[in-house]
């Protein structure tokens, strides 16, 4: 029998608010932690350097979390979030509406603002997202047009972070997600990928969630097989040995690739 957690699993068994509480309480001592300060300040490079802009953005496997978002909102007008379970998406709705029981993002947002340079306040941070976000739509990175029955003018950028990795149950399937999700994109857009390197697994409360193990090598392949040209690859390497129990890893990654015009 397999061990991968496929998408009904998800459905099925994924809390997302078990899930925000263990991972995104920025400096609780989560080993979501360094995840977080990495990938907040690639993010924050990516989408002020100047290239990753435009119109529309598609976040693909959003899940219940907004930090991946925080900083692509200062250059994208129309940002449309995704996921493949209803109750990720109800999750995301709860923050989007401000509703009472809203995850308390302020850790993270506060992070953000700071690296941005303090310009704005943390509520008008979470304002300013709020109005990008145009849609949130169900999502499958196994499909052709992930978005199905939906379709969409082609995007100047799709995000997507820990998603695939979780998504996917073999090197063949990754592949043909993220050509499924180039479907998405504008050629000359822009892709990025942020996840988790050599790790085979994750909690969520008592649940374990398969993970790809993915290493550098292939992670570059699959992205320029798909009609990428990758112009940035940061990486940060865990330093420390043991084994944690809400997740293995080895790496954590974000890649910006740029689709090729004639692909
Ligand atoms: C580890 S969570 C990541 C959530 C969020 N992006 C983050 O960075 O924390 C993995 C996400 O992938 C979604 N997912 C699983 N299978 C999927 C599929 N076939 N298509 C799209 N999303 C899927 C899950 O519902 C879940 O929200």
């Amino acid at each position: 029998m397999s061990d991968f957690t496929g998408k009904e699993e998800y459905q099925e068994l994924f809390n997302p608010k078990v899930y925000l509480e263990s991972f995104y309480h920025l400096g609780s001592g989560s080993r979501a932690d360094k995840y977080l300060y990495f990938v907040l300040k690639e993010l924050v490079d990516t989408f002020t350097s100047g290239k990753v802009k435009g119109d529309t953005l598609i976040d693909i496997g959003t899940g219940p979390t907004i930090y991946q978002l925080l900083s692509a909102c200062e250059v994208f007008k129309n940002i449309i979030v995704s996921d493949f379970t209803e109750r990720n998406r109800e999750e995301f709705n709860v923050w989007l509406k401000n509703q009472p029981g809203a995850f308390d993002w302020s850790s993270v947002v506060k992070h953000v603002c700071h690296l941005e340079g303090d310009s704005i306040s943390c509520q008008e941070k979470e304002e300013r997202l709020r109005k990008s976000i145009t849609q949130v739509l169900k999502c499958d990175v196994q499909k052709t047009n992930p978005l199905d029955p939906v379709t969409l003018p082609q995007a100047d950028c799709v995000l997507s972070c820990l998603c695939l990795e979780a998504a996917c149950k073999d090197y063949e399937a990754y592949v043909t997600a993220v050509k499924n999700m180039t479907t998405l994109l504008k050629p000359g857009g822009y892709l990025v990928l942020g996840g988790i390197m050599g790790s085979s697994f994750y909690t969520v409360g008592e649940v374990k969630f398969s993970s790809l193990d993915l290493n550098e090598d292939f992670l570059r392949e699959a992205i320029t097989g798909a009609g990428y040209v990758i112009e940035n690859f940061q990486l940060y390497k865990k330093t420390e040995t043991s084994v944690g129990e809400q997740q293995d890893f080895t790496a954590y990654y974000v890649v910006v690739a740029r689709k090729e015009i004639n692909s």
